[in-house]
């Protein structure tokens, strides 16, 4: 039917179908954006990090990376950040500015409020229940029944690497409870 269509048609319909590729091309743009933050969202994180690891996050969903941490973090500090399978887990800064090679899981033992580090007091004092832990996260007072379980913490291309703990626990010397 093309031979049909009147002569002055024809630039319309090649505009038409141009703005049909224009558009097209627009809808398929921003999809095509988004794919890169979903494909790096999914792929394996700590990628070098042997299995199960998983990059550290700050507060804000940012990778952490040791030597900035420990620019804005002084000797001792604990402060949070996201662990594995995203558990709330302290950063440890040893006294010597470096940081400790493991992690503080801060779920409380005894019924998992998120437990808070009080340097004043040098201990994690649980809001809930009251339950203490030592500045590894040794329990030192109940109700909790056991001590905050711990992570490998390591820096691999600058970043902060957890990777589950399966090794003996060193503030008791017992077995791993969480393993
Ligand atoms: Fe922490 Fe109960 S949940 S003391």
């Amino acid at each position: 039917q093309a031979s049909s269509i009147p002569a002055d048609r024809v630039p319309d319909m090649g505009k038409r179908n141009l703005m049909n590729l224009l558009l097209v091309g627009a809808l398929s743009l921003p999809s095509g954006i988004m794919l890169v933050p979903y494909a790096s969202f999914f792929a394996p994180p700590g990628l070098g990090g042997g299995a199960g690891g998983t990059i550290a996050k700050d507060a804000l969903g940012n990778d952490i990376f040791a030597a900035e941490w420990l620019e804005i973090h002084g000797p001792g500090d604990r402060t949070l950040s996201q662990g594995l399978k995203g558990d709330p887990t302290y950063l440890v800064v040893e006294k010597d500015r470096t940081l400790a090679a493991y992690g503080i899981n801060a779920v409380c033992t005894h019924l998992g409020c998120v437990v808070p580090w009080n340097s004043a007091e040098n201990k994690f004092i649980c809001p809930c229940h009251g339950s203490q832990y030592n500045n590894q996260g040794r329990v030192v007072r109940g109700p909790a029944p056991l001590s905050l379980a711990l992570a490998n913490a390591t820096v691999e291309d600058g970043k902060v690497v957890f990777t589950p703990w399966s090794e003996t626990d060193f503030r008791t010397g017992e077995a791993p409870w969480w393993a």
